[in-house]
């Protein structure tokens, strides 16, 4: 499974466990970048000594590369930054927001940049700024996401650009590689998978409740407010929505959702707080080690990709 992506990051498998608030710490992106892909630290809910720390632990028991995903609506953008520089962070990837102003520093700094796209017009920006692959993620993700399908995406931005494209949300198994290989991806990211994991640091619940869900458990939220984010239904998500559709303030909106990812992940309140995951979600059955996610995703992929012609031609 050597291609674009496995050379760019030197890894074995074109596998990138996303970057999560609350989900992703050193024990998780470890263990995927030792079992062959790329696993991320998601600096979105660390603070930048929390995050220092976290590099230093992932140094320690990976030589393998790993990465740091940087969502742009963190407060401490800058100083995160200056730290994967510092630090010599392999790989940067960024979402929600853009990223333009600091791919030539932190290149500069040797570091691999790849952020989050959700339109093939963002993506062909990106890359003039100099991009070294982007993540085009489907509005089928867990957490925030734009409004077209992973579907009709990946081929839209392998259409538009010359750097290799990673296909994000709704991919959750060896089928999900295979499918986003033949749009012309050169690799998978996957984000609500990789929560029902031993290493993930989200609370048992949380994982339970993903295992439970089906395809049709997830809703968004956020629509109003121009910042929808897909998550799984359930009492405060039905209060979102009822406060959405009585037109509350943004301020208010606001106040309402703020912490409530945190309940959920960090106190396993999965009543009152937000469990994001996405519609794969009911492809979720168990919670198994994470380097287990990544050999069945490549067997199951490799074996499917064999028997595609005899699927063809029977
Ligand atoms: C619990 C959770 C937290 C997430 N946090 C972030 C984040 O901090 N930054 C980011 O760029 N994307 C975040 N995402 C989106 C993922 O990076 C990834 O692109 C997405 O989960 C892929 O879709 P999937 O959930 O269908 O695998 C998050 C997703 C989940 C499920």
């Amino acid at each position: 499974m050597q291609n674009k992506i496995t050379q760019l990051f030197g890894i074995e498998y074109p596998i990138i466990q996303a970057g999560m608030v609350w989900a992703s710490g050193w024990r998780l992106a470890s263990a995927v970048s030792n079992a062959g892909g790329l696993g991320l630290l998601g600096a979105g809910s660390m603070y930048p000594d929390v995050l220092e720390e976290h590099i230093v632990k992932c140094k320690k028991v990976t030589d393998k590369p790993f990465g740091v995903n940087v969502p742009m609506f963190s407060p401490y953008v800058d100083e995160v930054m200056a730290l994967c520089m510092e630090e010599r962070v392999p790989v940067v990837t960024t979402g929600a927001g853009n990223p333009s102003t600091y791919i030539a520093p932190l290149k500069r700094a040797g570091i691999t940049v790849i952020p989050v796209v959700a339109s093939a017009a963002f993506a062909r920006r990106l890359e003039r700024s100099g991009a070294d692959a982007v993540i085009a993620e489907g509005e089928e993700s867990g957490g925030h996401i734009g409004s077209v399908s992973t579907m009709a995406l990946v081929p839209r931005v392998v259409d538009s650009v010359s750097i290799p494209v990673i296909a994000a949300g709704g991919l959750g198994d060896g089928r999900g590689l295979a499918a986003a290989l033949a749009l012309g991806a050169a690799g998978i990211q996957m984000g609500t998978r990789f929560v029902c994991t031993h290493e993930c640091t989200a609370h048992d619940n949380y994982k339970r409740a993903i295992v439970r869900a089906g395809e049709r458990s997830t809703m968004v939220t956020g629509r109003s407010i121009g910042h929808p984010v897909r998550c799984i239904r359930n009492p405060m998500i039905r209060d979102f929505e009822e406060l959405e559709r009585r037109g509350a303030s943004e301020q208010e909106i606001i106040e309402f959702g703020t912490g409530r990812l945190r309940k959920a992940a960090m106190e396993g309140d999965v009543t009152h707080g937000s469990v994001m995951a996405g519609q794969v979600a009911g492809l979720v059955r168990e919670i198994v080690p994470a380097g287990e996610v990544v050999a069945r995703t490549v067997a199951e992929a490799e074996a499917l990709l064999s028997r595609l012609q005899s699927m063809v031609v029977q």
